[in-house]
């Protein structure tokens, strides 16, 4: 029997800019563009948690989605939702707040929590905007 494949969809607001405060006022511009604003924007991300395995004999699920849930609400979504991803975020502390940082950050938060759950994390994916989003799988190629 091969693995499944299920997905936790959870949203959160945040807001944050691209900057490096080595770089002059104009290579922040020139590489980040609109991102390198001084006062912030904010984005409606959605974050997509997909776990795999196979069903378990009793319950049928590779992952109780109750328990998974939780897990991403409790270490992700609290401390990431209607903040501010420089300044308020712990785990985001010296790391410049692009996307694809947030995605390999939170993949570290979720992987051990999620193996203690029954699962095997597989990919993270977060959406930035209608036109931009990222995927992580861990250093693993994909599926
Ligand atoms: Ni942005």
């Amino acid at each position: 029997m091969s693995n499944c494949y299920i997905t936790r969809r959870e949203t959160f607001n945040a807001a944050h800019k691209l900057w490096r405060e080595d770089w002059s006022q104009e290579k922040n511009d020139e590489v980040f563009g609109k991102c390198s604003n001084h006062n912030w924007h904010g984005h409606n991300f959605t974050l997509y948690v997909t776990v795999k395995g196979l069903p378990h004999a009793e319950s049928g699920f590779v992952i109780n989605l109750k328990d998974l849930s939780k897990i991403i609400k409790d270490l992700i979504i609290e401390p990431l939702d209607h903040k501010n991803l420089n300044l308020d975020v712990p785990f985001m502390k010296g790391i410049l707040a692009s996307t694809e940082n947030l995605v390999i950050e939170i993949w570290k938060i979720l992987e051990n929590p999620i193996r203690e759950a029954g699962g095997e994390l597989a990919r993270i994916k977060l959406i930035e905007t209608e036109n931009n989003f990222v995927e992580y799988y861990g250093g693993k190629e994909p599926y």
